[in-house]
């Protein structure tokens, strides 16, 4: 059962009820009886963020707004105090709250989104133990903000928890054609079109390296086309999305060790989860705005007629890849969706790609690892969107540089790097199949995580879609 977000302003009486309030409220609130206001003021002076009180019928919570230096820096101690407030909710069994703000600043879509996101659950494939969070819907009460604000943000989150559903399902019931499936499943409910081009097509279209990666699989590969193009699109040219769709990554050939590697490839395609989200919340909310996702899909398998390493191969651009390690699939894929993806003059191309190991060692889960070509106002305005969600980013150089390392003695390109910096020399793989504005985001750190960490949940978080959205609906 998903959890429900709306927006309601009529208070009923015995209903659950979260009052956000500042810390120097506490005295004049009409919401509490005095005894209460009593309690809850001396709670706040030893410091609680985060007050209970039993009134039988329900339960008021108080939450106190944390303080932050910055704007995004308190949104998201707000969403950390959502997250709090549903540990506390989960304990009370609570069914329904509503958030009722004091403070004046929106502060409860914030809560909201600690509290939504932090609800979600992955139990399908429970058939016993699984315990259904109680919690199922939110309610935001505030005058000061409106009914289209709240039904906006929770399109957005539900976009987010179809992520971490795609992402979560295991390879056993995700082959690059059930993925055509469930994104046209999402397609039908978001109202945006999709096209599936078959193995056939694909050899037709010489994607080679598509072709390639899914030569040691048993099962075909797909590419797809999605695409909403509402009739008050501002733009001319298309804002394309590419999402790297490696539904199960052995590392092929160049065969990964299972533990805490192959084990999770299973989210290997995060990144077509990703920009599939990023285009429902969209299609969802109805931005003026004509978007494409391209997103290749395959496993990458060591079947009897993989791609062997040595192996040159040629990409849907004419260029020539010496194929060294066949664990870097994920380059070979998106560089065909990027060729692809010039025939539609793009606006602005972004990809998102589980794509390497290095971008994680280099910053961890804690940012979105970001390179591109697409000029400093638009890297500085996915800068700021990220900040905004507190899905920050860390830009990496093009340099020209790095591209020497991917020199081949045979071919046009080789498929792997030196030793260091293999996150950016992955990105200067997928330059060389880009002739438009490009922003490359490596999100192998940030899509899968394997321990909790607060709303972002734990397993797949649905890394990007909110900070894409927020860019996408500043333009
Ligand atoms: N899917 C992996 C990258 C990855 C690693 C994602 C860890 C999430 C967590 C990718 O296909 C891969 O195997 N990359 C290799 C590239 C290398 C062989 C150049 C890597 O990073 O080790
Ligand atoms: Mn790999
Ligand atoms: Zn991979």
């Amino acid at each position: 059962m998903p959890t429900q977000l709306k927006y309601d302003t009529s208070l009923s009486k015995n209903t659950d009820l979260a009052l956000i309030v500042a810390a120097d409220q506490v005295t004049t609130l009409s919401e509490l009886q005095p005894k209460e206001q009593q309690y809850v003021q001396e709670q706040v002076q030893q410091e609680a963020k985060l007050v209970s009180l039993n009134r039988y019928s329900h339960r008021v919570y108080v939450v106190v707004a944390p303080d932050g230096k910055t704007e995004a820096a308190k949104k998201e101690a707000l969403r950390q105090a959502g997250h709090a407030l549903l540990k506390q909710l989960k304990n009370d069994n609570a069914q329904q709250i509503t958030l009722l703000d004091k403070t004046a600043t929106e502060a409860s879509l914030c809560v909201a989104e600690g509290l939504y996101l932090s609800n979600y659950q992955f139990q399908k494939h429970k058939t016993k133990d699984a315990k259904p969070s109680t919690l199922q819907t939110i309610t935001v009460a505030d005058e000061q903000v409106s009914k289209q604000a709240v039904q906006e943000l929770a399109n957005v989150l539900e976009a987010v928890y179809k992520v971490r559903d795609l992402v979560n399902e295991p390879h056993s019931h995700q082959s690059a054609t059930q993925l055509s499936e469930q994104l046209e499943a999402l397609g039908q409910e978001a109202g945006f079109n999709m096209q599936v081009l078959d193995l056939i097509m694909i050899q037709s279209l010489k994607m080679g390296g598509l072709i390639a990666v899914n030569q040691g699989s048993e099962e075909p590969a797909t590419f797809n086309i999605l695409e909403y193009k509402p009739e008050n699109a501002k733009n001319t040219k298309p804002y394309v999305l590419v999402g790297k769709g490696v539904v199960y990554d052995t590392g092929g050939l160049s065969l990964k060790p299972t533990p805490n590697s192959m084990d999770y490839m299973k989210s290997d395609m995060a990144g077509a989860a990703a920009v599939t989200g990023i285009l429902y919340a969209v299609a969802k909310n109805k931005l003026p705005i004509h978007l494409v996702c391209l997103i290749p899909a395959t496993d990458n398998r060591p079947g009897g007629n993989a791609v062997a390493p040595g192996d040159v191969i040629t990409m849907h651009n004419g260029m020539t890849v010496e194929v060294l390690n066949t664990d870097a699939e994920g380059r070979l894929i998106l560089a065909d969706a990027l060729s692809f993806a010039k025939k539609y003059d793009p606006e602005l191309v972004i990809d998102f790609a589980t794509l390497t190991g290095s971008a994680m060692r280099a910053v961890g889960k804690e940012g979105l690892v970001v390179m591109g070509t697409a000029g400093d106002e638009v890297m500085a305005a996915l800068k700021k969107a990220g900040d905004n969600v507190h899905e920050r980013t860390v830009e990496f150089p093009l340099w020209d540089e790095y591209k020497k390392q991917l020199e081949s003695d045979i071919a046009d390109l080789k498929n792997l790097g030196g030793a260091d910096a293999g996150h950016i020399t992955a990105g200067k793989f997928l330059e060389a199949f880009t002739s438009y504005p490009w922003v490359h985001f490596d999100i192998a750190g940030t899509a899968y995580l394997h321990n909790e960490d607060s709303y972002r949940g734990k397993l797949a978080t649905g890394s990007g879609v909110r900070l894409v959205y927020n860019f996408l609906s500043a333009l």
